[in-house]
């Protein structure tokens, strides 16, 4: 029966607002299909592929995460070999003192290799060519635990040049540098994934984000353009940042900026809530979209998305809330009213 479907839609947190980062790419709807025009999935894929620095530009919730986990990690760039820098808990040099953001990346870098199995992997190598000396097969060594792209020689190499600690060299641009040479000698373009710049540059109980601002839109971004220019770049950037006085010197270091969109219609709702439906609790359970949740319901979520500010992530959240309370009351299907308490939670 439906109450039972609903029941089994909780249970498989389908609509959970916040999914793992892993989980993000999977669960995506691309833009392009909603919007039916090239201009988001396509247009990163197109700008990653030419090595550009590309700003996602939206507010929090309008899924530049989920774009972007979903072109890196699909097929739309082949050979793409995503480096997720992540600063939101690193100290406060990371993102003033661009020389400390090149180590964080090298050091990142070493992270993953570790992860990888990077130090496995060199062991395996001198094993293998002490007993295989004159073989140039590749080894095939890794744990599984970092970047897909991350394997064989590739990996060895890697760990060759970064230990746990992060770059085993004095100069830490040099090191950077030739991890960005050795990936690109491997037939794969670096693209440095910076997603998390909400966090770090305006946190709570930080009063004034500006230096921050100023010093990640100016000398990091420079530093990035001009040292590590083998790489691309995918940058979030927040709406608010656009009017910060700051955020005038990233001008000349972003060359592609992407508007997040927003979606155009119910009918985009649905789609992005049956795929969530069809990943997590399988295509049956999608096909009965229209014993899930009224066209009214949808409408009234579609409202609501339209004038509060294009967060998918809002979206879901009360779409959530909605299928708790149909469940809570016993009912069969999503309405309007349970959209309205959610919405009023
Ligand atoms: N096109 C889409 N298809 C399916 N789900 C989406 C889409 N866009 C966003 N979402 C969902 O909306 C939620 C928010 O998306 P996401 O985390 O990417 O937002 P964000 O712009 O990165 O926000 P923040 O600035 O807070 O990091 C996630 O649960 C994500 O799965
Ligand atoms: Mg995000």
């Amino acid at each position: 029966v439906a109450a039972d479907l609903l029941q089994k839609l909780l249970a498989a947190h389908a609509f959970n607002p916040a999914p793992r980062e892993q989980e993000l790419g999977g669960l995506h709807v691309p833009f392009d299909d909603l919007l039916g025009a090239p201009k988001h999935e396509k247009a990163l894929a197109d700008a990653v592929r030419r090595g550009e620095r590309v700003a996602l530009i939206g507010p929090s919730g309008s899924g530049k995460s989920s774009l972007t986990e979903h072109v890196l990690g699909g097929d739309y760039v082949p050979g793409v070999a995503p480096i997720r820098v992540r600063v939101g808990l690193e100290p406060p040099e990371v993102v003033l003192d661009p020389r400390e953001f090149v180590r964080h990346v090298v050091r990142t870098v070493a992270k993953a290799v570790a992860a990888a199995g990077g130090r496995d992997a060199r062991k395996a190598r001198r094993i293998a060519r002490e007993v295989e000396p004159h073989s140039r097969r590749s080894v095939k060594v890794g744990l599984g635990g970092g970047p897909a792209w991350m394997t064989g020689n590739l990996l060895v190499e890697l760990g060759g040049i970064v230990d746990d600690e992060g770059p085993t060299g004095v100069d830490v641009l040099e090191s950077a540098l030739l991890v960005l040479e050795v990936i690109a000698a491997a037939g794969l373009r670096p693209v440095l994934v910076l997603d998390d710049t909400d966090h770090w540059l305006v946190r709570p109980g930080l009063d004034d984000p500006g230096e921050r601002i100023a010093a990640f839109f100016g000398p990091i971004l420079r530093v990035i353009a001009e040292r590590m220019s083998l790489a691309a770049a995918v940058v979030a950037v927040h709406d608010s940042y656009l009017t910060h006085p700051a955020f005038a010197d990233a001008d000349a270091f972003l060359e592609t900026r992407l508007p997040m969109p927003a979606v155009p219609d119910s009918g985009s709702v649905a789609r992005v809530l049956a795929h969530r439906i069809r990943r997590t609790a399988g295509p049956a359970a999608a096909a009965r979209m229209d014993d899930i949740m009224t066209p009214a319901a949808l409408a009234r979520l579609y409202d609501n998305y339209a004038v509060g500010g294009r967060s998918m992530r809002r979206q879901l959240r009360i779409a959530h809330g909605a299928l708790v309370h149909a469940c809570d009351a016993g009912h069969d299907r999503i309405d309007v009213g349970h959209v309205d308490l959610a919405i009023t939670d």
